[in-house]
């Protein structure tokens, strides 16, 4: 355990210590105070919508099951065996009565109780299987809101509702948005690998200088390609993913004007900056008018011109989602060793909208997230050398400083007035808060 003076200097006000983002020891900790403490987002009720649903994901680097019980309530569930630790679930998502482990048999029940051991007669008197510590290890606290889950092993803490603060704005949006009030996670999703600490996604979700640079060989190709939106493009996409990649090359001025916004609990999100092209909010075309008609039938005129109007990017749930409500979408961070990260993607159709909106979303999400993304692969690319730079030992300290005298208050929040580092000192905030030994 690191010293409250140690944490403090770690995430000094000016920048994170470089080995926050190199040191095994400092991460070893962090998937203790805070993937195993704060509010970890697990997955959607509609991944696991019956009796015996379950899906196999990770909580920092834990490897848990989010398992529907038969009263509909959810558990999060240690996937590993009470024998001898084996990984008790191999496939990512299914139905099931009961895990069975696949070495000695053991049988869990769908809440973790243990039922079934083979030659159970040859154990001591000593072996009770109503024993709780052979049962599965079950997350203290599992919340959901809206459908979106997150859990907690810790038993003490922040309610979900006021962990999330602010951001439950960005999931009524995004619920608001379907025809129906029903999303479903639908579309399979894509993974991609970054040689790289975990902390660097959500540092350069919200930042709005680097795009022009990192993003500059794509915005360049858009560009160059002739006349416009051509009938070609037309026909593939109404020209929607040249578009997403000439977005990113506004001037400086331009991204100057985007609003970012940080929140207490280490969150923040930014103005949206597609402001033109088949994905601006203002735009139409047949499928949007269908859809808007829709959304007009379930909420009237006035309520769905607002819902659609609101404007706004990567929403980043601190420390590991993040949700595009926007464009129908999520991306997960799932930590894996210091310099190792995976990010999921995944997509929602709305209920009671055209297929053609689910399909913009699949699209928006193959452009931007993909493995063969001409977009994220610059910024996977960039984690990558910055996490080469920072093992080299020969920076201390990263600075964050941007923007820090011309942030302003907004309520509880901070609010930019340029291309501020404000997300960034927002979540070193929530670093300090949750790595302190007397949080
Ligand atoms: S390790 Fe699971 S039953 Fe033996
Ligand atoms: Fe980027």
């Amino acid at each position: 355990m690191l010293t409250i003076d140690e944490i403090n200097n770690i995430a000094g006000v000016d920048g994170m210590q470089a080995r926050a983002y190199t040191d095994p020891d400092i991460f070893e900790l962090e998937m203790d105070q805070i993937f195993r403490r704060a509010w970890i987002f697990i997955g959607h009720d509609s991944q696991v919508p019956n009796s015996g649903d379950f899906i196999r994901t990770r909580m920092g680097v834990d490897e848990i099951l989010l398992v529907r019980q038969p009263d509909s309530s959810l558990r999060v569930l240690s996937n590993n065996c009470t024998h001898r630790g084996t990984r008790l679930c191999a496939v990512a998502q299914g139905n099931t009565k009961s895990f069975v482990c696949p070495y000695h048999a053991w049988g869990f029940a769908l809440d973790g109780v243990l039922k079934a051991v083979p030659d159970i007669e040859s154990y001591p008197g000593s072996f009770d299987i109503k024993d709780k510590a052979l049962h599965l290890i079950s997350a203290a606290r599992v919340e959901s809101y809206r459908g979106f889950i997150f859990a907690s092993k810790a038993t003490a803490g922040p309610n979900l509702y006021d962990f999330l603060g602010r951001m439950t704005e960005a999931i009524d949006n995004l619920l608001d948005r379907s025809p129906d009030g029903e999303i479903v996670m639908e579309g399979g999703h894509f993974s991609v690998r970054y040689h790289g600490n975990w902390k660097l996604h959500h540092e350069n979700a919200n930042d709005t200088v680097h795009p022009g640079y990192v993003h500059e060989s794509s915005v360049t190709s858009a560009r160059q390609a002739e006349g416009g939106v051509t009938p070609q493009d037309e026909l593939v996409d109404r020209g929607q993913t040249k578009g997403m990649m000439a977005s990113n090359g506004l001037t400086a001025k331009d991204w100057n004007a985007i609003e970012l916004n940080g929140l207490p609990q280490g969150h923040s999100f930014m103005g949206g900056f597609y402001k033109s092209g088949l994905l601006a909010p203002q735009q139409s075309d047949a499928a949007i008018e269908t859809y808007r008609e829709a959304l007009e039938a379930s909420h009237g005129k006035e309520k769905a011109a607002k819902i659609l109007g609101m404007d706004r990017f990567n929403n980043l749930v601190w420390p590991n989602l993040n949700v595009n409500a926007q464009f129908h979408q999520i991306r997960v961070v799932y930590p894996v060793a210091v310099n190792e990260t995976i990010i999921k993607g995944y997509c929602f159709r709305l209920k009671g909208a055209p297929d053609e909106i689910f399909y913009r979303a699949v699209r928006f999400l193959g452009t931007l997230v993909s493995p063969a993304s001409m977009i994220f692969s610059d910024d996977l690319e960039i984690f990558g050398r910055v996490q080469a730079g920072l093992e080299t030992g020969s920076l201390d300290r990263l600075d964050s400083r941007r923007g820090i005298k011309t942030d302003q208050k907004n309520g509880n929040a901070l609010q930019s007035t340029t291309s501020s580092e404000l997300p960034l000192r927002t979540q070193s905030k929530a670093w300090r808060h949750w790595m302190s030994p007397d949080t």
